[in-house]
């Protein structure tokens, strides 16, 4: 008997990681951000000095990642061979250092067991890009969840206004457009809705109405 499983995919900026956390609050089930997972190889990759042509390396290090997810009160610290990396991996170029090595299919390989021990009870809150295609494809509801990429750019702007940091509107924009195009057209697990899902825009939609429509579905199927 397996752990139920919620399947959040979609390009960033659509407001996955949010409402996959309220979601797994409200339930008190686990939360799997595989995101991070890419994002922490790419950083160990520039920790270590591995390049990022080195297939065979970077699913080493992607096979042997030393990381430790501590759920505090609404963040998630994440530990990389005991230091805190939670900013670091959090900036737009380590978005996009992440979004190269997932091109990798050694590296998507290596991640796969470590993604799939995340499902235990009472249930799994998964957030990525191929969780209903690729990693749960046996998930009994898989949300794909969008946003226009000038409403993503904008809250991007803001949350890193909020966090005191310099950005363009502009340039995050093209930054968004540019990896949405690289997560799209990749050859392993690409990014796109799974045949069963169910597509949600959020342009102009707030966080808890998603948030409610989510659950009103997980509800709906018993
Ligand atoms: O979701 P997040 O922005 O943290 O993901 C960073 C990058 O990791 C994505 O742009 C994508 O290339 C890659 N990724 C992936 N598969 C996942 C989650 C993330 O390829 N399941």
């Amino acid at each position: 008997h397996q752990a139920a499983v919620l399947t959040l995919d979609g390009p960033g900026g659509a407001g996955k990681g949010t409402i996959s956390r309220l979601i797994a609050e409200r339930l008190g089930w686990h939360l799997l951000d595989s995101g991070a997972l890419y994002r922490l190889t790419a950083q160990a990759a520039v920790k270590h000095g591995v390049s990022f042509d080195d297939e065979p390396a970077l699913a080493r290090l992607a096979e042997t990642l030393d990381v430790t997810f501590l759920a505090e009160d609404s963040v998630t610290r994440v530990m990389l061979e005991g230091e805190d990396v939670s900013t670091a991996i959090r900036t737009e170029a380590a978005g996009e250092r992440a979004s190269q090595v997932a091109v990798l299919p050694a590296v998507r390989q290596a991640l796969l067991a470590r993604q799939r021990d995340f499902r235990q009870m009472p249930g799994l809150v998964a957030d990525g890009r191929d969780m209903g295609t690729v990693v749960f494809p046996d998930a009994p509801l898989k949300i794909f969840l969008t946003a226009s990429a000038e409403e993503r750019a904008r809250r991007r702007f803001l949350q890193l206004q909020e966090a005191g940091e310099n950005a363009s509107l502009p340039s995050l924009l093209k930054e968004i457009q540019a990896r949405d195009a690289r997560d799209m057209q990749r050859a392993v697990a690409p990014l796109k809705p799974a045949h069963d899902a169910i597509e949600l825009d959020t342009t102009e939609l707030a966080i808890p109405d998603v948030v409610d429509h989510i659950q009103r579905l997980l509800a709906d199927q018993g």
